[in-house]
């Protein structure tokens, strides 16, 4: 992992990290496939209880971002994104790393997360232990109007 990288976390109700995970997220996903969240949205989400976004930085400036909904002993992860610039170098993985830690840290013990059948991402997924649960034919509808699976991945964190 680079040596510099840090990781802030910011509770439900904190929005001054939208603008900084806001700024890597316009510059993270393909416009084809409109999975970028607005500002609105995830100002939304913070405000739910049990949400949590961590943003990974060198210094003041954002690298990456995840962010993470939990109900009881249960979560999901909604969004990882590392800027296109700063990819490759272990960011992503990082951030997914710190996620698990913190998710087993207040006592959760499953996360769950969905993923575009074509997203490279899902390689990053099964090297951190999450398995394959099921596929959704035709789930996300590209900005192209064309349709995606969805595949679902849980770990558990007991084992
Ligand atoms: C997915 C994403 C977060 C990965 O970030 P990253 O910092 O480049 O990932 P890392 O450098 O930590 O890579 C870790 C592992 O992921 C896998 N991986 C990541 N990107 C990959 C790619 N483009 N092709 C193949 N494998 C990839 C590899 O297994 C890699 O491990 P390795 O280097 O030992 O082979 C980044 O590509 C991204 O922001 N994508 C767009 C947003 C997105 O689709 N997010 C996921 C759904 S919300």
């Amino acid at each position: 992992m680079m040596p510099d990288l840090i990781f802030d976390t910011y509770d439900e109700g904190e929005r001054n990290a939208i603008a900084d995970a806001m700024s890597v997220m316009e510059a993270a996903f393909d416009p084809l496939f409109g999975e970028a969240w607005t500002s609105a949205q995830l100002a939304g989400v913070m405000m739910m209880p049990g949400t949590w976004l961590t943003i990974a930085r060198i210094d003041a400036l954002p690298l990456g971002f995840a962010l993470v909904r939990s109900v009881l002993d249960e979560c999901e992860l909604l969004l990882l994104a590392v800027d296109p610039l700063w990819r490759g170098r272990g960011v992503g993985e990082a951030l997914l790393r710190d996620s698990l830690l913190r998710a087993r840290r207040r006592g959760i013990t499953s996360m769950n997360l969905e993923v575009r059948s074509s997203n490279n991402a899902i390689k990053l997924y099964e090297k951190t232990g999450f398995e394959y649960v099921h596929r959704r034919p035709g789930y996300y509808r590209g900005n192209d109007g064309q349709l995606h699976d969805a595949l679902s991945f849980r770990i558990d964190m007991r084992i």
